[in-house]
């Protein structure tokens, strides 16, 4: 059984995803620095935070921990995920397909009609995780992550407003675990 701060993750769980607010930065940073080689600094989340227009950062707690956090931007009509990662005490519970589902949600709703990613070319886990949303590679970035030696996959997926995506992304949520789903998918969002 994984344990973190005495939270069993064999019971249920049960998450909720809330856009990320100051107070947040400390549990974020906690898991940023565990999962990247180049963390972050708690200011470029502030900053990024600060730009709500064509930005969208969400934090997922479970008992109030920050467990995960995400991010995406939004230039014109090309959206940009720009951070996503899980407390490694609460991976394979599809928390990250929770956080994906809300960053395409909040691009699709700043207008984006393609998305794009980098992911090092060794991270197939995530690679399979923004395959599941339709993310395709198209092109490697040489070098990206130079402190680690290694190249980023250029991920892209396209037509993202269309009703089939609504479709796939809908099918792939209403698989989730109930503590994990969404209460209220993004067509019923955009209909209130
Ligand atoms: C990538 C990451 C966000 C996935 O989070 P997660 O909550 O564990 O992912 P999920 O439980 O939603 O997994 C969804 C699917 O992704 C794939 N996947 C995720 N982690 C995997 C792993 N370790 N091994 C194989 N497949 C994996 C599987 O297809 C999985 O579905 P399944 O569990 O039904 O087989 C998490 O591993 C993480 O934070 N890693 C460190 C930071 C990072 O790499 N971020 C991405 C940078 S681009």
């Amino acid at each position: 059984m994984q344990r973190s701060r005495g939270i069993s993750v064999q019971d249920q769980i049960q998450l909720e995803v809330l856009p990320m607010r100051r107070r947040h930065i400390k549990g974020v940073m906690a898991i940023e620095e565990q999962v990247y080689p180049r963390p972050w600094s708690a200011n470029l989340f502030l900053t990024e935070m600060a730009e709500p227009a064509n930005r969208a950062y969400f934090v997922g707690r479970v008992h109030r921990q920050v467990v995960a956090y995400g991010g995406v931007l939004c230039f014109g009509d090309e959206g940009h995920v720009t951070t996503i990662a899980v407390d490694p005490n609460f991976h394979r519970h599809k928390i990250g397909t929770r956080v994906i589902y809300e960053l395409v949600a909040a691009a699709i709703e700043m207008g984006a009609r393609a998305i794009s990613l980098e992911v090092r070319v060794s991270n197939w886990p995530a690679q399979r995780l923004y395959g599941e949303f339709g993310f395709r590679p198209v092109g490697v970035r040489k070098n990206y992550y130079a402190e680690i030696n290694e190249d980023a996959l250029i991920m892209w997926v396209d037509d993202v407003q269309t009703a089939d995506y609504l479709d796939r992304i809908e099918d792939i949520i209403e698989s989730l675990p109930e503590g994990v789903r969404p209460l209220q998918p993004l067509s019923e969002r955009s209909r209130a």
